[in-house]
């Protein structure tokens, strides 16, 4: 049978039109987000071919290794994004401040009403050695009236957010977006260059048996955590006990395997670094959003990571996301 050939972005201007209000500016800013994308895509492909493996040289914000594509990622959205003509203001993982841009007027209609942030290539650790990576992004509103966009506007809740997704480069390149009317995965056809629907309203099982943490720091986890993995990992098959592990190390990847399977991701903060080593703005909101769409469940172990107020463009937070009942589960045993 042949599956329903909805494109990107047919699917865009379809949710578009169940918002009588819509200008169609966020529809020409998802598509314009998917064609920097595709173009990323190209580029990750073809990386050990043109030299865009390896690393820079140069450290980012984080006192991370910057590699080559995670700035060539970063270049080509800033530069799609720019030219856009919505957005007042971009706000990436690998700039230390946020890029104000200018105002577009289309007629008599101020454009740039939105503003972005994006982690340009997650996963990049993983480049070398050919492992799954992505982009991950988040769109809101201005607050500001008008006029290039403001450090407030890039420093909003995570409940603020208009739109979310993110673009896995693996065996194939998948993107996966949410406006707030369900979480829809859309598969890359190279041959004619279109992001074909492949996913409508992506659902996560309320409860897995899949987690996803690096055991390498078990050390430096507070007692409570250490209680929930190893209950995790105990024998009690009326618990689904023993659970799987599944780690890759590219979040992208592992958040987008336990999305369609279920399962709990965690990256907590630790005794070297008590808020972890996510980006609140970057990686933990964006993902929440999708993930609460999809019926799931994202806290900072306390906190509904939404709700966490953001003070610095580069603020960590630990994270834990991933099937509701098991993100419940976690949320107890950290309260004992
Ligand atoms: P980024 O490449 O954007 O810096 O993100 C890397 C993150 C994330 O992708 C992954 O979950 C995590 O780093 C893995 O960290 P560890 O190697 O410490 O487990
Ligand atoms: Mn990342
Ligand atoms: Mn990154």
């Amino acid at each position: 049978m042949l599956r329903k050939f909805t494109t990107l972005y047919r699917h865009i201007i379809d949710e578009e039109r169940k918002y009588p209000e819509a200008t169609g500016e966020l529809s020409d800013l998802l598509a314009d987000i998917a064609l920097a994308c595709k173009i990323i895509s190209l580029e990750v492909n073809r990386a050990g071919l043109i030299d865009l493996m390896g690393i820079t040289g140069n450290e980012n914000v984080h006192g991370e290794q910057v590699k080559k594509l995670d700035e060539y990622a970063h270049d080509t959205l800033v530069r799609a994004m720019e030219v856009s003509g919505h957005l007042c203001a971009i706000a990436s993982e690998e700039s230390e401040n946020f890029i104000p841009v200018k105002e577009k007027f289309m007629g008599n209609r101020p454009m740039s009403k939105y503003i972005i942030h994006f982690d340009p290539l997650d996963g990049s650790s993983n480049i070398d050695a050919n492992i799954s990576i992505g982009t991950i992004f988040s769109i809101y509103k201005r607050v500001s009236d008008s006029g290039p966009g403001t450090l407030e506007d890039c420093l909003q809740c995570g409940t603020k957010q208009v739109a979310a997704g993110y673009v896995i480069y693996g065996s194939s390149t998948i993107m996966v977006y949410t406006t707030g009317r369900g979480v829809h995965g859309f598969t890359l056809d190279p041959t004619v260059g279109e992001f074909l629907l492949f996913y409508e309203n992506i659902q996560i099982p309320k409860r897995s048996k899949t987690y996803s943490i690096n055991e390498g720091n078990y050390s430096k986890w507070n007692q409570e955590l250490k209680n929930y993995v190893d209950d995790l990992k105990s024998v009690d098959s009326s618990r689904r006990r023993p659970y799987s592990a599944r780690y890759v190390g590219s979040l992208v990847a592992d958040f987008h395997r336990n999305l369609l399977y279920g399962g709990i991701f965690m990256y907590p903060g630790d005794s070297k670094n008590p808020n972890g080593k996510l980006r609140l703005l970057y990686e933990a909101n964006p993902l929440a959003f999708i993930i609460e769409q999809a019926g799931g469940r994202a806290s900072d172990g306390k906190e509904r990571i939404l709700d966490v107020v953001p003070l610095d463009l580069h603020q960590k937070t630990p994270l834990f996301i991933g099937s509701e009942e098991d993100v419940l589960e976690l949320e107890r045993f950290l309260s004992n």
